[in-house]
């Protein structure tokens, strides 16, 4: 039992099913809360108000009368059963509580690519060890006096009066042998011995629903471990509006935002430590990016400004930070470095995946579209640097699809049209492809692309986005309409059958699916054509056009294309590149010239406001339309 809240009549004990963990949470709590407590991350889109539906658990004691979000969402054979959802039910006396696969937050799989930049490793930080003469009657030079002669002379005397306590016995130790640690030719620490081989930091990129980090040794660059974790702040909701408002609307809301995550990037720390075998005392330096909300949020810095016009960011500058400061277990006089943000929605992320794709070098034009809980677009040409962010919501991520999950496994990840048979006995079929090809559990949102663009292909779905019912569909559709049904008078069509599914509940994709990825995608698509009139280019001029985020690794070129995702560019030179926002903040942790080159791009990049852009609008309806952008639509424009 985890003993998270002291035994007594304010405390109730619950048990969680199949995990077999039972925690004591303060009576009064939710299921939502107490899972949270117990480890166990519940989807929860919604951030607790009842509305997504998603954070569905079955009460197996004691009974509760259902609330009017759970006789919403749940039939009466359901209830009957026990099906609620744990941020309506209140824990008053001991409980069971199941929790089903499909409730769980998973963990997204990481897709690391390099992009080919190449940097030399040349960090700010670096180890010497000395074997310093001991002391004698001949020899009464003082301790520090004596570490800095041997260091040469051109170093100055540490400014940290704490290191100067430690340094008597940390020299004394082993013998006069120590090693310094030197900060952009500062001393920062000393210790005992030769730890002059055990050089690292970590970069992280905090993402508002995904946080990785990745353990470097700092001497060549090389990578120990990555290790990810859902950022635990989603329990407040899955977009950072939902966070700015809990901020706004509850009096500890930041201090728990905010130790929220600072707890997840310890424990990132410690398991990459783990796996890498190493003391994460030796980790000496972190940089992190992440949108601008995700790093006032980890720097303690109240968004609210953020939400409301004109959207202004309270910081946009790099910032440094003692570890401890921030309560970051790593070595204690260790520092945080968080690269520079460029706009109320363009945040160090964005700077992290243009110093990581060199898009600020001059090579033609080139477009990066990063796409996680919300989509930026950057666009290079010549030497100017444009972004907007584009609002494209998490519909990718699989919030705010009726059966949407992030890439994990079991997730229907792609959706295809094939011919079976032989000859002229052909005839088409679906094939659905899951994540580790285990039994479906959701969509995901390269699978949501790729359905709608396989729908629309068959006819199913009109380009307006209506989903016809079986006597409007066109011929076309005919070896697929047992597939289309209704379900409480909507439409939906059956992407796999209760036999292929998890939870032997059909994984359906309805009408309002459609709309929500008809949102998202044409919200990408007009900020990316806003961004090329601007400077006065065309999309057929795009030399590269990278995908960043998994989301972008993932995705089907072809069917991006087809629905209109993307404008008319040639396949080709669509490339995908991984957590490109990550290799930003690691090329910034293993060279200081990076660095230098984040902040002066944050200074460069032109934001362009599409709120207020007259013509947003029109383009933004535009580009709902489920058809490829063709060259004489783009011409229109
Ligand atoms: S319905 Fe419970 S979190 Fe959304």
């Amino acid at each position: 039992m985890n003993p998270s809240a002291p035994a007594g009549p304010e405390s109730v004990t619950i048990s969680f099913r199949p995990d077999g963990k039972k925690i004591r949470a303060t009576r009064g709590a939710t299921v939502l809360e107490a899972a949270s407590q117990a480890g166990i991350t519940l989807q929860s889109s919604c951030g607790g108000r009842g509305a997504c539906g998603k954070c569905r658990i079955r009460l197996i004691s004691p009974p509760s009368a259902p609330s009017d979000a759970e006789l919403r969402h749940f039939d009466e054979a359901e209830l009957e059963q026990g099906w609620r959802l744990a941020c309506q039910v209140q824990v008053e006396t001991e409980a069971v509580v199941e929790i089903p696969p499909s409730s769980r937050m998973m963990r997204e799989k990481i897709s690391l690519q390099g992009l080919g930049r190449e940097v030399e490793v040349e960090p700010g930080l670096s180890k010497i060890f000395l074997r310093l003469p001991p002391p004698s009657l001949s020899d009464q030079r003082a301790d520090l006096a004596r570490l800095l002669d041997s260091l040469g002379g051109d170093v100055p005397p540490p400014s940290n009066l704490s290191l100067l306590q430690d340094l008597p016995d940390r020299m004394r130790r082993q013998d006069f042998n120590v090693t310094v640690v030197l900060s952009d030719g500062e001393i920062v620490e000393a210790e005992s011995g030769d730890t002059a081989a055990q050089l690292y930091g970590m970069a992280f990129d905090i993402g508002t629903t995904t946080i990785v980090g990745y353990l470097t040794r700092l001497l060549d660059g090389a990578e120990v471990a990555v290790s990810a974790a859902i950022n635990p702040q989603v329990q407040f909701g899955d977009d950072v509006v939902s966070r700015i408002s809990f901020v706004s609307t509850d009096e500890e809301g930041l201090t728990r935002l905010q130790e929220k995550v600072v707890g997840a990037v310890n424990e990132i720390i410690q398991e990459a430590c783990r796996e890498g075998g190493i003391d994460a005392t030796r980790i000496y330096e972190l940089t992190v990016v992440g949108n601008t909300c995700m790093t006032h949020l980890f720097l303690g810095i109240d968004p609210t400004s953020l939400a409301t016009m004109p959207y202004v960011p309270v910081n946009a500058a790099p910032r440094t930070v003692e570890a401890r400061e921030l309560g970051i277990r790593i070595n204690p006089r260790g520092r945080v470095h968080v690269l520079p943000n460029i706009a109320g929605f363009v945040g160090a992320d964005a700077v992290g995946v243009i110093i990581a794709s060199g898009l600020e070098e001059n090579r033609g034009l080139r477009v990066a579209v990063d796409i996680g809980t919300n989509g930026e677009v950057i666009v290079a040409k010549d030497d100017r640097l444009l972004a907007c962010s584009t609002a494209a919501g998490p519909a990718f991520e699989g919030a705010r699809i009726s059966q949407g999950m992030r890439a994990a496994s079991g997730a229907i990840d792609q959706v295809t049209l094939i011919e079976s048979g032989s000859g002229s006995m052909t005839e088409p079929r679906l094939q659905i492809h899951t994540i580790d090809d285990a039994p479906a559990r959701g969509i995901c949102g390269s699978g949501l692309v790729d359905a709608v663009a396989v729908l629309r292909k068959i006819g199913v779905i009109t380009s307006t986005g209506q989903m016809l019912p079986a006597k409007s569909a066109p011929p076309s559709a005919s070896p697929f309409l047992e597939r289309l049904e209704s379900k409480d008078g909507k439409l939906r069509f059956v992407l796999a059958g209760p036999e292929q599914s998890a939870g032997g509940e059909p994984i359906c994709l309805t009408s309002r699916d459609v709309r929500e990825l008809q949102l998202a995608k044409g919200a990408i698509c007009a900020g990316m054509l806003i961004l090329l009139e601007e400077i006065s280019a065309k999309p057929e001029e795009v030399e590269e056009l990278l995908l960043a985020g998994a989301f972008g690794s993932y995705i089907r070129r072809e069917s991006a294309l087809a629905i209109g995702m993307l404008p008319a560019i040639p396949p080709e030179k669509i490339r995908p590149v991984g957590n490109a926002a990550g290799l930003g903040a690691k090329l910034a942790l293993v060279s200081g010239k990076m660095r230098r080159l984040a902040k002066e791009v944050a200074g460069r990049v032109e934001y362009v406001e599409l709120s207020e852009r007259a013509e947003f609008h029109q383009r933004f309806a535009d580009a709902m339309i489920l058809e490829p952008v063709s060259g004489a639509r783009q011409a229109d424009r």
